[in-house]
């Protein structure tokens, strides 16, 4: 893959709003009388966020997280700490995290980890994509859009070193192309 690759189009945009309006009508059965506090975890899910909310006509609120995983290209160094923390207390808050993607499952594995240990009355896990293909944590998806080949995606919040996030559909880039 290089700056030049050509993304390939996986899912159109109009699968997404289907798909983001179906976990929509999940989260609001279980979530509309409980004030649940988002969080996204920082910069992939944002844009998946910012409609999933829209959706949702009841009391909520909105955090994010910024972890540092992958650095350039295609492969995460394993090795994940948090580098933008929390700006208000989840102690006793119903808590549903929000990501874009699940691919070894170290970072989500992570992130709900140190959430936990903050003691919020509930936490639980919404993922846009899940590519269980590389899974190297056993990870809960209570609430999952799409299963991916494994492939590497851009587009719709997920980023090719910084790029692509702004497609409006979810992409994959080849080797080689
Ligand atoms: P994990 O820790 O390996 O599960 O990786 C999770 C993070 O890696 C996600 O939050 C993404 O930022 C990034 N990531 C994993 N796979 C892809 C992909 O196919 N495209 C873009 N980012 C990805
Ligand atoms: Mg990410």
């Amino acid at each position: 893959m290089s700056s030049q690759s050509k993304p390939h189009i996986l899912f159109r945009r109009e699968e997404i709003a289907a798909t983001v309006s179906r976990l929509a009508a999940e989260i609001k059965q279980d979530y509309q009388d409980r004030c649940p506090l988002f969080i996204g975890i920082l910069k992939g899910s944002f844009v998946f966020m910012a409609d999933l909310i829209r959706l949702l006509d009841f009391p909520l609120e909105v955090e994010f997280i910024r972890v540092s995983s992958y650095g350039r290209g295609r492969e995460s160094s394993g090795k994940i700490k948090v580098v933008r923390g929390l700006s208000s207390p989840i102690k006793g808050r119903d808590v549903l995290l929000i990501e874009d993607i699940v691919d070894t499952g170290l970072t989500t594995g992570f992130v709900l980890d140190y959430l936990g240990k903050k003691k919020p009355a509930s936490l639980r896990f919404c993922s846009l994509t899940d590519k269980p293909s590389r899974r190297q944590t056993l990870v809960n998806i209570d609430y999952l859009g799409f299963t991916v080949p494994d492939k590497f995606l851009v587009g719709y919040g997920l980023d090719w070193d910084e790029r692509f996030r702004n497609l409006p559909d979810i992409c994959f880039l080849e080797d080689g192309d």
